[in-house]
């Protein structure tokens, strides 16, 4: 500890750390940290807010330290984060260890299984607080803990869009659930499971077993759902210790990660490797590719532009096909194949598929350790042979996870994770049978009177990010109850709603624009054909333009609810899923947008 003082003595100029998409700042006259604002000089303010922190039990000096806050997104509402509990501990050690002051705070917890109509809906939400917590107090870095889905990238955007260096620490996944003697995957076994059940093949008393399986431990779904996908997000853009992102749930080495990470931060605030410095347009190439390989979650379709436009980098939704399309599919876990992320960290984790994949990315990226992707791949071993990372010569399939489409349907685009769809569905033409909502789907998909068949396409309307609002995951529609009964597993739909990461089916994703926003998803009516052609990238509705003209003439934005607090907020300025579902004033197109605003501060 005693030569930090050392260490802190280099000045922030204004250029550090700049990059064109980067943003200058300056540490000010004087200061070498950020926190020295509040903590140095003999005013009524700085004692008083030295005695604060001590007050919190903080050893705090005249400045010249940095204070790095741990955002701690544990709850009991939220059981995908319980393990953050044990982890907050070792990452205060780390800080420490390092010479920093860890100062912890809780977030709000976006916690998947609770939070209703969705997580999603307060994404945004946790990000805004996490760049106001960094604003409005002394921090100079930041360790982020977070795990399910949404809190990872809504606590990495507010991050990104203060700028102070951070570390990324995640929870890991949950043990495996066991039924009928089979270790099960979050979610998509669920999810398969109902859709029997309705078919009559699960009995009462197997239900209740099911339930009771389910409750197996604390951590993230351990199939490659949202979480999983987002860890790896986080770690491929340069945000993690490397090969922390798949430790799973309740690992003794999750401790030794969370210390390196206390640790990290501090160093990271040293060598100014702050998000715009971490996050350049070469590590969401990265991440593009990585999301391939690993078939994760249609989500991080959405949360990596939302990412990404908060530091100014573009990532159209074309780039999603474009960079996909050479990547082989390296992953075997569920939803896309058999395994769990117990058995992907065994196989090496996300280092063994870096490594694997390396000759299709760029390894320059510098990330939070101050290693490039480059030496972090150069350490890694290749994946264990015949675990669940495979070999390039050996692909689950090639050509990418993830497919784009547009056309009358979806003007401005739609995603279909190809890897856990039907082969023989991505080239189809049905008609439409259309559910105006979800309450309108449960009311009528096990209809036995529903003009249904195999061949039908399910339409899904008004439940994109306006819609709801909040976007929530309800596109993959259960198989109506007389199909399933008949044996039938996957139909085509479409939606302008998401899926779990964990889900899987022919689904067509993220329509745009919304039904809500008059986007013609909202003038489909049964009986109307839709036609999808996944290879040409096309998915389109097959009624003469007159008729859709007459349609949208009458067509009226449905009333919402909501006319105020966050929902009312958040409808009226959240943008389209090919956008990322940021809210437009949160975005940062310009340098001007990206110039993070110091308070004054003095007398609160
Ligand atoms: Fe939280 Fe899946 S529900 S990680």
């Amino acid at each position: 500890m005693t030569n930090v003082a050392i260490e802190w003595g280099r000045a922030r100029s204004a250029g550090a750390g700049k990059t064109e998409w980067g943003r200058a700042r300056s540490a000010g006259a004087g200061k070498t940290l950020r926190s020295d604002a509040w903590l140095t000089g003999d005013d009524e303010a700085a004692m008083a807010h030295r005695v604060a922190l001590r007050t919190s039990g903080l050893t705090v000096g005249r400045g010249g330290r940095p204070v790095i806050g741990i955002a701690n997104s544990v709850s009991d509402l939220n059981p995908c984060n319980l393990p953050l509990r044990a982890l907050a501990g070792a990452v205060r050690q780390g800080i420490e260890d390092a010479g920093g002051i860890p100062a912890e705070f809780g977030t709000i917890s976006l916690g998947e299984d609770l939070m209703k109509p969705a997580a999603m809906l307060y994404r945004n939400l946790l990000a805004i607080e996490i760049e106001e917590m960094i604003r409005s107090y002394p921090l100079d870095g930041i360790v982020i803990l977070a795990n399910c889905d949404k809190t990872v990238p809504g606590a990495v955007m507010g991050a990104a869009s203060a700028d102070i260096p951070t570390v990324v620490v995640t929870g890991g996944a949950r043990p495996a659930a066991v039924f009928r003697g089979e270790r099960i995957g979050a979610g998509t076994a669920l999810w398969r499971l109902w859709d029997e059940r309705r078919a009559g093949l699960v009995s009462d008393a197997e239900w209740r077993d099911l339930e009771a399986c389910l409750d197996c431990g604390a951590g993230a779904c351990n199939t490659m759902g949202t979480a999983s996908t987002m860890a790896l997000m986080a770690e491929t853009l340069g945000l993690m210790i490397p090969g922390s992102s798949t430790i799973p749930s309740g690992d003794p080495a999750a401790l030794d990660a969370a210390h390196q990470a206390g640790r990290c931060a501090v160093t990271a605030v040293t060598g100014q490797l702050s998000p715009t410095v971490v996050l350049s347009p070469a590590a969401f190439g990265n991440a593009v590719r990585v999301l391939h390989a690993a078939a994760g979650s249609t989500n991080a379709v959405i949360h990596l532009p939302a990412i990404a436009g908060r530091v100014g980098v573009p990532l159209p939704l074309d780039n999603f096909g474009r960079l996909g399309a050479g990547v082989p599919v390296l992953a075997d876990i569920q939803p896309s194949g058999t395994g769990l992320m117990q058995d992907f960290h065994a196989a090496g984790g996300l280092p063994a598929l870096l490594a694997e994949l390396a000759p299709l990315l760029d390894l320059s990226p510098v990330t939070v350790t101050g290693k490039t992707l480059g030496e972090i791949i150069t350490a890694a071993p290749p994946p264990k042979e015949g675990g669940a990372i495979r070999r390039r010569d050996e692909p689950m399939r090639t050509g990418g996870a993830f497919a784009v489409v547009r056309g009358s349907l979806a003007p401005q685009g739609a995603v279909i994770k190809v890897s856990a769809a039907s082969p023989e569905l991505l080239k189809h033409r049905g008609p439409a049978v259309v559910f105006h909502g979800y309450d309108d789907m449960r009311n009528r998909v096990d209809d036995p009177g529903l003009p249904v068949t195999k061949d039908s396409v399910l339409v899904l309307t008004g439940c994109g990010p306006v819609g709801v609002p909040g976007m929530p995951e309800w596109g993959m529609i259960p198989i109506p109850a007389k199909l399933a009964k008949a044996g039938v597993t996957d139909m085509v739909q479409v939606t302008d709603a998401r899926m779990s990461g964990t889900s899987f089916g022919t689904v067509f994703l993220h329509v745009a624009p919304e039904a809500a926003i008059g986007g013609p998803l909202g003038l489909v009516r049964d009986g109307d054909l839709v036609a999808v052609d996944t290879a040409k990238g096309t998915l389109d509705l097959e009624v003469p333009a007159d008729e859709l003209g007459r349609r949208k003439a009458e067509w009226q934005p449905p009333p919402s609810p909501h006319v105020r607090g966050w929902p009312a907020l958040y409808r009226d300025h959240v943008l389209q899923a090919p956008e990322g579902c940021d809210l437009d004033f949160l975005r940062a197109p310009t340098p001007a947008h990206r110039r993070f605003i110091e308070p004054v501060v003095g007398r609160s």
